[in-house]
């Protein structure tokens, strides 16, 4: 048995990569820590919840003697950390808990990992610790760091964390950065999922400024495939780039939305742009695909119709969120702008 410890599995990703992984492999035993914060949802996880080789265990990435306590009692010799506070908006509301959880919560675990001599330890992080790019180039794993708010700062800053233990400690740590994810089970504060759910509502569509920023968005199962074989085969001191090459502006997938859901595009609503807001981002994956043999499997417009398909059919799951304290949020980002 491999004894993994994967933090924020009730999340966006880490939900869809514990259901994937647990659907193929009866040799992982996984413990899902996850604090279970308003982005956390354990039905999510309602394929994996029987399973005899999971657990879940609500609690704090950045509570010490849980972390030690768990490390001990599963024998953990491998981590992966999705647990985040991941969206830039609430970064620029408040900053503290990104750095509470994205920064201290990672020097726990890493800590942990050190003492218990864990064999591989898998930091998820993203593209957006390199900052913006003009209109050309594309990110590679050597661009420097050049973070733009709160949330990617703290992200950069786990990154640089992690390295130094390679370094110092030669624990085996792999960073992943990858682009924007979309798929079932993101939480509707993302671009993606808030306009598939206002369109289906008939409610305005905010657009921050012009529209025109470029995100490269890549399917949620494509992301979890590299991460899988980045655990598996990536080699320990390594930062992988993860993408699928498929750049959009967001005027394009909120038209797409639109489209897909046949509603008029006067739903549209130009909206205040958002303060540091990143122009572009653009991956250069090939380090992946060429040493490791990784590609995209999804096609974009099959899994953008799956995504929105899934929005339709899941209402209830969607509706819990917007009918509950979501909504204090999405008064406080969008009212006023
Ligand atoms: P998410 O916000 O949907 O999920 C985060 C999960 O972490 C939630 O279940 C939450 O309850 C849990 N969590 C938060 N604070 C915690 C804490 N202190 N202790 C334990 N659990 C805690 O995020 P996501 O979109 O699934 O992102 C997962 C990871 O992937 C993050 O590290 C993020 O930075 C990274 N990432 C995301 C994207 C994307 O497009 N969503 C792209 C690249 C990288
Ligand atoms: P988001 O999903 O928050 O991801 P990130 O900022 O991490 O890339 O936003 C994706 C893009 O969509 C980003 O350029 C900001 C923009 N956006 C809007 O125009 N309106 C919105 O309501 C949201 C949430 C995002």
């Amino acid at each position: 048995m491999k004894n993994i410890l994967i933090t924020g599995g009730a999340g966006f990703i880490g939900s869809n990569y514990i259901n994937h992984l647990l659907s193929t492999d009866d040799e992982s035993f996984v413990v899902n820590l996850d604090k279970l914060t308003y982005a956390g949802n354990l039905e999510n996880l309602k394929a994996s919840e029987s399973k005899k080789n999971y657990r879940f265990v609500l609690g704090d990435i950045t509570n010490i003697e849980l972390v030690n306590y768990l490390f001990d009692k599963y024998k953990i010799k491998y981590v992966i950390n999705f647990a985040a506070e991941s969206h830039v908006d609430r970064s620029i509301l408040g900053s503290g808990i990104f750095y509470q959880t994205n920064v201290i919560g990672t020097n726990v675990l890493l800590e942990a990992a050190r003492k218990f001599e864990v064999e591989k330890f898998l930091q998820v992080s993203t593209d957006e610790v390199y900052g913006s790019l003009g209109k050309e180039g594309l990110f590679t794993e050597s661009t420097p760091l050049s973070p733009s708010s709160p949330y990617s700062s703290s992200k950069a800053s786990a990154d640089l964390m992690c390295i130094a233990f390679h370094r110092t400690f030669k624990l085996p740590v792999v960073i992943t950065r990858c682009s924007n994810n979309y798929g079932p089970y993101q939480f509707p504060e993302k671009l993606i999922p808030l306009m598939i759910i206002n369109a289906l509502k008939n409610q305005s569509l905010p657009v921050y400024g012009d529209g025109l920023n470029v995100r490269d968005w890549i399917y949620v199962l494509d992301h979890n495939d590299a991460i899988r074989l980045i655990f598996e085969r990536g080699k320990a001191g390594e930062i992988y780039n993860i993408g699928a090459s498929n750049e959009m502006t967001n005027l394009q997938i909120v038209n797409l939305v639109l489209k897909r859901l046949n509603k008029s595009s006067e739903l549209i609503k130009f909206v205040k742009d958002r303060p540091g807001h990143d122009k572009r981002y653009a991956i250069d994956s090939s380090k992946l695909r060429n040493e490791l043999g990784w590609k995209p499997k999804y096609d974009f417009n099959q899994a953008i119709d799956h995504t929105i398909d899934w929005y339709i059919k899941n209402q209830n799951w969607w509706e819990n969120i917007v009918s509950g304290s979501y909504k204090n949020y999405y008064s406080k980002q969008y009212n006023n702008r």
